[in-house]
């Protein structure tokens, strides 16, 4: 009671604030998303998501080696893909040679230590930019989990080490879990996007990648914001399906799911900063209105304190260099 108790006592010095400081952040909390094209000697900059750009492989081997020497140990690889190579079935994502398997290599071969995660599903591949296979508007979901695991076995044997399923079909851990046991992939680590919502916050990834949907949403796999208990059956399910790894997304409009499941579930949990989020915040910086490296670091340390383990963020790069 006060005066006995002042909880400014421990707030007035900075070292006091250090000692006291009850969350940190390191470059081993975060995954480095990682935009991929064809060609060479190729950077151009994503036009919704100002400082973030997509790499030809020959840069990407440059830009991992890089990070490697700043401490950051993890990226997740995502591929746009030209338009001729687009069908409904998404084959290309099969192709031994396809960009995502030559991305996975590039990234080993130049830093073999570095983690690397693949993003599995199917619209960068499909010609309707949805994450499964159409059929008659209605997306099938046990045709496409039976090609996600093909998907998933493809990008453990160009090298990767996490599969990081985000198509939300019912089922799709399990599939790719028995597959890579059968093929003797038994220690890839599958981190799930196991509570993803359809989000508006997606949309300058959708311009990255070149991957909005033709027709209709993603309501129909993707989770319903006006809902919550659906995460904690949707996390349960997939560790139950041999998931190593929980993921919340998008991260800010959802550190209470985040929070839920530290609470609820043991496995680790990574939380996405998406890129809407990412854009947000620039935009607001870039307008003089937010001050952004303040915001940044508020930002992600509110997802430490959810009780997210790792975090899959565009800003990974600056924040390290602030830490
Ligand atoms: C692919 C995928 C998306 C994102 C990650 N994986 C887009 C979507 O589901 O529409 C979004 C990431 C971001 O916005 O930063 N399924």
């Amino acid at each position: 009671m006060y005066p006995i108790q002042r909880n400014r006592r421990l707030r007035s010095s900075e070292s006091l604030r250090a000692l006291f400081q009850e969350y940190s952040l390191s470059s081993n909390d975060f995954i480095v998303p990682l935009f991929v094209i064809d060609g060479k000697q190729q950077k151009e900059e994503i036009s919704s998501m100002p400082g973030y750009y997509r790499m030809s492989t020959d840069l990407v081997s440059i830009h991992v080696k890089n990070l490697w020497s700043m401490g950051l140990k993890s990226v997740l690889l995502f591929v746009k893909v030209p338009d001729s190579l687009k069908d409904n079935e998404g084959t290309e994502a099969l192709n031994p040679d396809g960009l995502m398997q030559r991305a996975i290599k590039t990234v080993k071969d130049s830093v073999p230590k570095m983690i690397v995660m693949t993003d599995v599903a199917l619209d960068p591949y499909s010609s309707f930019g949805h994450d499964g296979i159409v059929k008659e508007g209605i997306i099938l979901n046990d045709a496409t989990v039976t090609l996600l695991s093909k998907m998933a076995l493809s990008h453990a044997q160009a090298g990767a080490d996490v599969i990081a399923p985000s198509d939300m079909m019912d089922g799709r851990v399990l599939k790719i879990r028995q597959l890579l046991e059968a093929e003797s992939y038994t220690d890839i680590v599958i981190m799930s996007y196991s509570a993803k919502y359809a989000s508006g916050f997606y949309g300058p990834f959708r311009d990255a990648l070149d991957s909005t949907p033709s027709f209709g949403d993603k309501k129909t796999y993707q989770m319903d914001f006006r809902n919550r208990k659906e995460a904690l059956i949707e996390s349960k399910r997939d560790i139950e399906e041999g998931a190593d790894i929980l993921m919340v997304k998008p991260g800010l409009a959802y550190l209470d799911i985040i929070n839920e499941l530290r609470e609820k579930v043991d496995a680790p949990i990574a939380a996405y900063q998406v890129s809407g989020e990412y854009a947000m915040l620039k935009a607001a910086a870039e307008k003089g209105w937010l001050d952004h490296d303040q915001i940044m670091m508020e930002q992600l340390f509110s997802f430490k304190r959810a009780g997210a383990s790792l975090i899959a963020t565009y800003f990974a790069e600056e924040a390290v260099k602030l830490i």
